[in-house]
C-alpha cells in the first residue's frame, strides 16, 4: 500500500474551513456545530462495513455491534420525545431528509396520488412536492400557503383538504418561523382519511425541549433531519405509528437505499443523546432568535410574520432597497452567513426579497441576547448604504473570539 508522503490537498482545505467556521457568525437556519466526539464516531472505523438490513435480520456477517449502535440509536430516538415503543416506530437509516421524504410517500402512496404541502415560496421545503424536486413528478401536488400576518393559511388548507381528497397532508416547513398548529392540521387530515406527515427537521430540537409545539398525537409519521438541531452528523429519522413499521422499513431497505450508513447512525445516536441533556440550550436558541428579531425591528427592518416562535427569523430587506441574494453576498463579505429566501408574494424564487436567520449555531457558542443586539448591529449597517464592511468585519472577528466555538 503506498501511503501519500505529503498531506493531501483536501486536509489543508479542512483546516482552512475549521478557520472560516470559528471566524465568522453562521446564521444559517438549517446548520449547527457538532461536537468532536460525535464527529469522531462518525468518522470512525464504522464506515468500513456493510451492514444491510436491521438488527438481528442482517445480510452481512460480523454486524454484532452494528446491532448494538442502531437500537440505541432508534431506543434514543423514541426517548426524546418520550414515545412508547408499543406506539411508535424508528427507522435511523435514511441518508438525508429529502431521502426519507421520499421513501415515505413511496411507502403510502401511489403514483399520481394527490399530496397536500405548504409551497415552496410560503416556507415549505423541495421534497414537499416542488415541482423541480422527483417529489412534484411523481405526485399530484397541491400547496397551501400563509395569510397575510404570516400564519398558516389553515382556512385554504381545510377548503383544498375538502377539494381535492390527498392521500397525505404534509405539515413543517424549511422557512416557516412561526407557530404550527400541529393538532389542527392532524383533525383536517383525519376528517378526510388523509395521512398526516409532520417534517419537523427545523424543529426536532426545540420539540424534544417543550418550547415548540409538538406534532406526536396528531401525525402518523413524522421525519427529522439530525444535523440542524439534535446534534448529529447529516441524516434523518423516520417515525411511523407501529401499524406502518413494515411497510416502513421495506420502503427503506430494500426500497431504496443499500448499505445503512453505520457511522452515521452511531454518530446520530451520540447526537440524541446530547440533545436530551442539553434542553436549557434549546429554550436559550428561541430567547436568541427573539432578541435577533426584536433588535432588527427596531432599526427599523421589516420582520416577516411580526417576529418569531422557533429559531428562525425572516427579514424582508427589499426597504433597504436591495434583494435578497445582494443582501446574501453584503453580510458574507462581513464574515455573517445568512441565505437568501424566496417567501410569500415574490414574483419569483431567483429573485427572493427575504433573507432567513437562525439562532442554533450562534447559541452553541453560548451566545446570549447582548450578543444578539451585536449582531443584529452588524447585520443593518451591513445591509445598509456605505462601506461599513472592514469595521463590521472587525466586530465579527471580536465577536468570535469571544465565543469560540465549544469543542470537547
Ligand atoms: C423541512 C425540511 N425537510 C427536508 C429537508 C431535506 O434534508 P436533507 O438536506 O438532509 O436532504 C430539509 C433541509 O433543509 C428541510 O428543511
Amino acid at each position: 500500500m503506498k501511503f501519500p508522503k505529503e498531506k493531501d490537498i483536501i486536509e489543508g482545505i479542512i483546516k482552512r474551513e475549521e478557520k472560516r467556521q470559528e471566524e465568522s457568525l453562521n446564521l444559517i437556519a438549517s446548520e449547527n456545530h457538532i461536537p468532536a466526539y460525535i464527529r469522531a464516531a462518525s468518522g470512525s472505523v464504522l464506515m468500513h462495513k456493510y451492514a444491510e438490513g436491521y438488527p438481528g435480520k442482517r445480510y452481512y456477517p460480523g454486524t454484532m455491534h452494528y446491532d448494538h449502535i442502531e437500537k440505541k440509536a432508534t431506543e434514543r430516538a423514541l426517548k426524546l420525545f418520550n414515545l412508547s415503543k408499543k406506539q411508535w416506530h424508528v427507522n435511523a437509516q435514511p441518508y438525508s431528509g429529502a431521502v426519507a421524504n421520499m421513501e415515505l410517500y413511496l411507502a403510502f402512496l401511489k403514483q399520481g396520488d394527490t399530496i397536500l404541502s405548504m409551497a415552496l415560496k410560503s416556507g415549505g421545503h423541495l421534497s414537499h412536492g416542488s415541482s423541480v424536486s422527483h417529489t412534484g413528478k411523481l405526485f399530484h401536488i397541491e400547496h397551501y400557503g400563509v395569510t397575510e400576518k404570516y400564519d398558516i393559511d389553515y382556512a385554504e388548507l381545510k377548503k383544498k383538504a375538502v377539494r381535492y381528497k390527498p392521500k397525505l397532508i404534509v405539515s413543517g416547513a424549511s422557512a416557516f418561523p412561526k407557530k404550527i398548529d400541529f393538532k389542527k392540521i392532524g383533525a383536517i387530515a383525519k376528517s378526510i382519511g388523509a395521512l398526516h406527515l409532520a417534517d419537523i427537521s427545523h424543529y426536532a430540537g426545540l420539540i424534544s425541549a417543550g418550547v415548540y409545539l409538538s406534532p406526536f398525537g396528531y401525525a402518523d409519521m413524522v421525519m427529522t433531519t439530525t444535523h440542524k438541531s439534535l446534534f448529529g452528523p447529516r441524516g434523518a429519522l423516520l417515525y411511523v405509528k407501529k401499524e406502518f413499521a413494515q411497510t416502513l422499513d421495506t420502503s427503506v431497505f430494500p426500497g431504496m437505499q443499500g448499505g445503512p450508513h453505520m457511522h452515521t447512525i452511531a454518530g446520530i445516536a451520540m447526537g440524541l443523546e446530547f440533545a436530551r441533556e442539553n434542553k436549557e440550550y434549546y429554550r436559550q436558541v428561541i430567547k436568541n432568535a427573539k432578541a435577533l428579531a426584536f433588535a432588527l425591528k427596531k432599526k427599523g427592518h421589516r420582520i416577516i410574520g411580526g417576529g418569531t416562535d422557533s429559531h428562525l427569523v425572516l427579514i424582508d430587506v427589499t426597504k433597504k432597497g436591495i434583494d435578497g441574494s445582494q443582501a446574501e453576498r453584503k453580510l458574507e463579505t462581513c464574515g455573517i452567513y445568512a441565505n437568501r429566501n424566496a417567501v410569500q408574494g415574490d414574483a419569483s424564487v431567483q429573485k427572493p426579497s427575504a433573507i432567513r436567520l437562525g439562532t442554533y449555531a450562534t447559541s452553541y457558542r453560548g451566545m446570549k441576547e447582548k450578543e444578539m443586539k451585536r449582531i443584529a448591529e452588524c447585520i443593518d449597517q451591513a445591509l445598509g448604504k456605505g462601506n461599513f464592511y472592514a469595521n463590521i468585519q472587525k466586530r465579527v472577528k471580536e465577536l468570535t473570539r469571544e465565543f469560540p466555538v465549544p469543542e470537547n
